[in-house]
């Protein structure tokens, strides 16, 4: 899913800066956590833009500053040497050009006679706040000012959103446009102008080609081994329920997750309600460590107060500690996501990386929604994407260092088939 053909992206050419989406479920510390790491990784010498996509905006709250939503998409606030940080949303300015095509839209609309405010809110792009920061991002990955740029993420369903949206609009922009230059050369313009037909000009159709571009050009980078995400976690059985099943939909859509930090861990202590505590909570690390096999892991402990500031958070990156695995270095090319789904005939196989197995060491057991695969004394369990869940196991093979489930589709589940 990672390989794209021709994805020498325009952006690694001109030296991408690395980027590093952190989400997670509400509340587990993904706004101090994309900080800590901006500031560690600034201090450390590397040009570093803090941005945040999350429309409650806490960012600001974490650096201990008044930030507020960017109006123009280069517009970022210096917050010590190599760093600087944004907040984007919708009012953020990525194309003076919106304009063209929201002019062009509105007349197009009250010319068929629909009100004004009607027509305002029918123009109101979906996901507005989402395309900005996309297109903010994609600009300043091409600017070659950063080295990095830590996304502060919203919550994971919109990020999911988020992350799905570049190959989403391409696509429908991909349709849209060779329809409309139909249109035009078919009639041409004056016969187009004689009909009343606000047919766009080339000024609006050059606006939604360039988007159409960065598009395109912002969901290579987020696949390229210059991106990844980074899951924050608490050690909570909710939390990592959730974080297992955001890290089968992450892979799905081609992005990498190459660490996964568990925030809060409680300092251990002999007072009764503190070790039922932690207890609770070495359950779930073990639970973590079972279900991100094979992605580092690392711990930071719950402080005795809210780590807000620069030097706060770059004292809570210092004591985050590294559990499992060895860390995933900035500077190193991410290496690609070991698990893909891949559509074959009516089937889908579901192809797991597993290095050096034979099949006698590998087994496979489906269990609700999830599969366990087992290799040896190791264990993952792998919670399935939602195209799978409908689907029934029908054999699995193992060869050339890859585990390959095959899917049939469920009957009862598939019914507008039959
Ligand atoms: N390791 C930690 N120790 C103590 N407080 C923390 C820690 N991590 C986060 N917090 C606090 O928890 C609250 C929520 O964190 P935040 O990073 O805003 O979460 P999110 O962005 O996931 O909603 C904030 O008040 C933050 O200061
Ligand atoms: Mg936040």
């Amino acid at each position: 899913l990672r390989a794209e053909p021709g994805a020498a992206t325009d952006a690694e050419a001109a030296g991408a800066p690395r980027v590093v989406l952190v989400t997670g479920k509400g509340g587990v510390g993904k706004t101090t956590s994309a900080a800590a790491l901006a500031v560690g990784a600034s201090r450390r010498g590397m040009r570093t833009l803090l941005m945040s996509t999350d429309v409650a905006h806490s960012l600001g709250d974490a650096l201990a500053i008044d930030l507020r939503a960017a109006t123009a998409w280069d517009e970022t606030t210096p917050i010590e040497a190599n760093l600087s940080a944004q907040a984007v949303d919708a009012r953020t300015a990525v194309h003076a050009s919106w304009e063209v095509v929201r002019d062009y839209l509105l007349g197009l609309l009250g010319s068929a006679g629909v009100d004004a405010v009607i027509a305002d809110e029918l123009i109101a792009l979906p996901g507005a706040d989402e395309i900005a920061a996309l297109l903010t991002l994609g600009l300043h990955a091409e600017s070659g000012v950063w080295d990095l740029i830590v996304i502060d993420c919203a919550p994971t369903a919109e990020t999911l959103r988020l992350l799905s949206l570049p190959e989403l609009i391409g696509w429908h922009l991909d349709r849209l446009l060779p329809t409309q230059r139909r249109v035009l050369s078919a009639i041409g313009p004056a016969a187009a102008a004689a009909s009343g037909l606000a047919l766009p000009s080339r000024e609006v159709l050059a606006v939604v080609h360039e988007w159409r571009r960065q598009m395109l050009a912002v969901r290579r980078l987020v696949v390229s081994p210059r991106a990844s995400v980074r899951l924050v976690v608490t050690p909570e059985r909710v939390v990592i329920a959730e974080a297992r099943r955001t890290l089968a939909a992450l892979t799905l859509h081609g992005y990498a997750v190459d660490h996964v930090l568990v925030n809060r861990l409680i300092p251990v202590d002999d007072d009764p309600w503190r070790s039922a505590w932690n207890q609770a909570q070495e359950d779930g690390m073990a639970e973590i460590v079972e279900s991100f096999r094979g992605i580092p892991i690392s711990a930071a402990p719950y402080l005795a107060g809210e780590p807000t500031g620069v030097d706060a958070l770059a004292d809570l990156e210092g004591v985050t500690a590294l559990v499992a695995g060895e860390e995933a270095l900035l500077d190193a090319p991410v290496t690609a996501p070991a698990l893909s789904v891949t559509p074959e005939g009516r089937d889908f196989v579901l192809s797991i990386e597993v290095p050096f197995a034979r099949s006698a060491d590998v087994g496979v057991l489906r269990r609700g929604d999830d599969i366990v695969v087992t290799l040896g004394p190791e264990r993952r369990i792998i919670a399935l994407p939602a195209v799978l869940r409908r689907c029934i196991v029908k054999n699995a093979s193992v060869g050339k260092g890859r585990l390959k489930i095959r899917f049939e589709r469920d009957p009862g589940l598939w019914p507008h088939e039959q």
